[in-house]
């Protein structure tokens, strides 16, 4: 079996990538030019050089797969523009190269919880909830599913909705490890008690190998609203949601830490600094994690959801508790000096 993962150079493409070849997968990873790919070079993964804003470039990677990964995305932009040219259009192109091979592979979009929105009355999201997206970066993502599943009917087409993502290779986590590794603080937004389902990144890989072999399909002409049924979607999650504060609790343990002051910041602040850091951003020209968009959805409320589905369909559970998987990533920054 052959499969193509765009986005490969990513944090969740190197695990995705690992998990393919595990189980005898023969590897291609679409990268750009510029992409670092020093994770994928001890993997054997073949790479493929493109941008999903380049249709050619999709259309020759895709020849011969059997499962195309499509992970490329942005998390973090300057503009709302830059977050659509990639999460909606670049998508929209890569379920088009699908629908144009001669063969269509199945096509797994990787989008987001963000797409779908906050827990629902303060239960784990399902993938029949309505959505109602908080931010850009949600409706950029919702937009890509829609895109893509404007080509339902002529590809075998999944999406995959992570929550929080976390594992080694990770760089988003450490602005969270680092203060409490170096000062024993964790800085909680708020003071309301939110909670946030995640899983670690080995754990999304295995199941978004399960959801391209087994997985339900999104129904034709369904793409835009299926909310009764919502077929074909999937949340990939751990079982455990921990409230903002567990979540440090669990990184302070993994770091062998006994001690860990909470920091509960009030949000008129918490606004203030991500306005400040979006300004500095702006005149650096580099987009940072930490900006307003980021802050709607921290202050939305809790953002779990339950891999129900996908428990049932599929079979899916995570290989290992969140106590675990954190050990194992605090493990590999300090193996690798990023702590
Ligand atoms: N991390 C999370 O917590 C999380 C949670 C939910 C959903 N997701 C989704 O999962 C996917 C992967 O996330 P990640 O954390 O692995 O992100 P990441 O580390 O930032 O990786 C993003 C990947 O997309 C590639 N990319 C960006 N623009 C591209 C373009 N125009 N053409 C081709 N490739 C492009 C990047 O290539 P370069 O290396 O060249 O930059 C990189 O390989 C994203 O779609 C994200 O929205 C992530």
């Amino acid at each position: 079996m052959k499969a193509l993962i765009t986005g490969a150079s990513g944090f969740i493409g190197a695990h995705l990538a690992e998990a393919l070849i595990g189980r005898g997968y023969q590897v291609t990873g679409l990268v750009r030019r510029t992409s670092r790919t020093d994770r994928l070079t001890p993997l054997q993964v073949e790479l493929a050089f493109g941008d999903v804003g380049d249709s050619d470039s999709l259309r020759k990677a895709i020849v011969g797969a059997d499962a195309v990964f499509h992970l490329a995305g942005l998390v973090k932009a300057l503009a709302y523009e830059d977050l659509l040219r990639v999460n909606e259009q670049g998508t929209e192109n890569v379920a088009r190269a699908c629908a144009e091979a001669s063969t269509p592979p199945v096509l797994v979009v990787v989008s987001s919880l963000a797409a779908a929105g906050p827990a629902p009355n303060g239960r784990p999201r399902q993938e029949t909830d309505p959505l109602v997206q908080v931010s850009n970066y949600g409706r950029s993502k919702r937009a890509g599913e829609v895109a893509a599943g404007q080509w339902a009917g002529h590809v075998p087409l999944s999406i995959v909705r992570p929550p929080v993502v976390f594992g080694e290779g990770d760089p988003a986590m450490l602005a969270m490890v680092r203060p409490i590794k170096w000062l024993g603080m964790h800085v909680v937004p708020g003071f309301t008690e939110r909670r946030a389902s995640m899983i670690h990144a080995a754990d999304l890989a295995a199941g978004l190998v399960a959801v391209a072999e087994r997985g339900g399909r999104v129904a034709a002409a369904n793409g835009n609203t299926d909310a009764s049924a919502a077929r074909g979607y999937y949340f990939l999650a751990a079982d455990e949601h921990p409230t903002f504060a567990e979540w440090g609790k669990l990184i302070a343990t993994a770091l062998g830490r006994e001690r860990l002051r909470v920091l509960r910041t009030p949000e008129p602040l918490i606004w203030g600094m991500a306005a400040a850091n979006e300004s500095w951003s702006r005149i650096r020209r580099r987009p940072h994690i930490f900006n307003i968009d980021k802050v709607r959805e921290a202050t939305a409320g809790s953002w779990t959801c339950t891999a129900d589905r996908a428990r049932q369909e599929l079979g899916f559970s995570v290989a290992a508790p969140l106590a675990e998987r954190f050990s194992q990533m605090t493990r590999w920054y300090e193996s690798q000096g990023w702590i």
